[in-house]
């Protein structure tokens, strides 16, 4: 899977699945299942370190965790997040996609719209994915897990913020917790491809958090994310079931959607 294939994907309409992963086992099964992208999220400070929220995760987590990941991965594309604090100004931000892309990173993710970042990292052939709508480092300024984007002036910020990125030169876009119909409208907008998160169907691609889709986060589930586990009988099954409903369309419906 390289940045190419990714365009390709989309332009020829093929869904692309997404889910995040934190280690070498795991980045295997996913392969297996036929998971295009393997995210490495800081929403790890959440699974894995049992934390209430992301802000916590440090780089070193990030880079130690990529490490895994890349350890049990053949050919899948690997998408690491850049952790809070750790894109505050574009050469902090080089140097922490750096570590994160001799990790093994293919590519970093950066929430909001910080197109100097971007443009720095791009200059320094690291490529990007931009992340808007709900922005989970920003849960306390945004009060909380609420659906971004509902009404005009807020839609509007969030299609001129995904351009501003298509236009810094970001690869890939993730959209999360928006309406079905602004996700569309930037999806249709932009040449890169939008992943969806709580964003509808019509998204080039879906991801959701693995511990989400295996039903084994023991907090609140996200009204968005599906249970595959139910009847799969094993987790290889649960997953090829996510690759399955994300490829035919089938995964996610409007009770996932806003
Ligand atoms: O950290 C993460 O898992 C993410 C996804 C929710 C998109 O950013």
């Amino acid at each position: 899977m390289n940045l190419s294939e990714l365009q390709q994907m989309a332009t020829r309409g093929e869904k692309i699945a997404v889910l995040t992963c934190y280690d070498a086992s795991f980045a295997t099964l996913l392969e297996q299942a036929g998971v295009d992208i393997l995210l490495v999220g800081d929403s790890l400070g959440m699974v894995l370190q049992g934390s209430g929220d992301t802000l916590s995760v440090t780089i070193g987590d990030m880079e130690y965790h990529t490490r895994c990941v890349a350890a049990g991965t053949l050919s899948a594309m690997i998408v690491t997040d850049m952790p809070v604090g750790s894109d505050l100004t574009p050469e902090l931000a080089f140097g922490n996609a750096r570590r994160l892309t001799e990790a093994g990173a293919h590519m970093v993710k950066l929430e909001g719209g910080k197109t100097d970042v971007v443009r720095r990292l791009v200059a320094g052939n690291i490529p990007v994915c931009g992340h808007l709508g709900f922005t989970p480092q920003s849960v306390h300024q945004l009060g909380g897990y609420k659906v971004q984007g509902r009404d005009a002036a807020s839609a509007e910020r969030i299609l001129a913020d995904a351009l501003s990125l298509q236009q810094a030169g970001a690869n890939l876009l993730v959209l999360e917790m928006v309406p079905a119909a602004l996700a569309r409208e930037i999806t249709e907008r932009l040449s890169i491809p939008t992943i969806g998160i709580g964003a509808g169907p019509d998204c080039a691609g879906q991801v959701l958090v693995l511990h989400d889709m295996l039903g084994i986060y023991p907090g609140k589930t996200p009204r968005f994310a599906r249970n595959f586990m139910q009847g799969a009988g094993t987790v290889q099954n649960a997953l090829a079931s996510y690759v399955q409903a994300v490829k035919s369309g089938t995964f996610p419906t409007a009770e996932h959607s806003f």
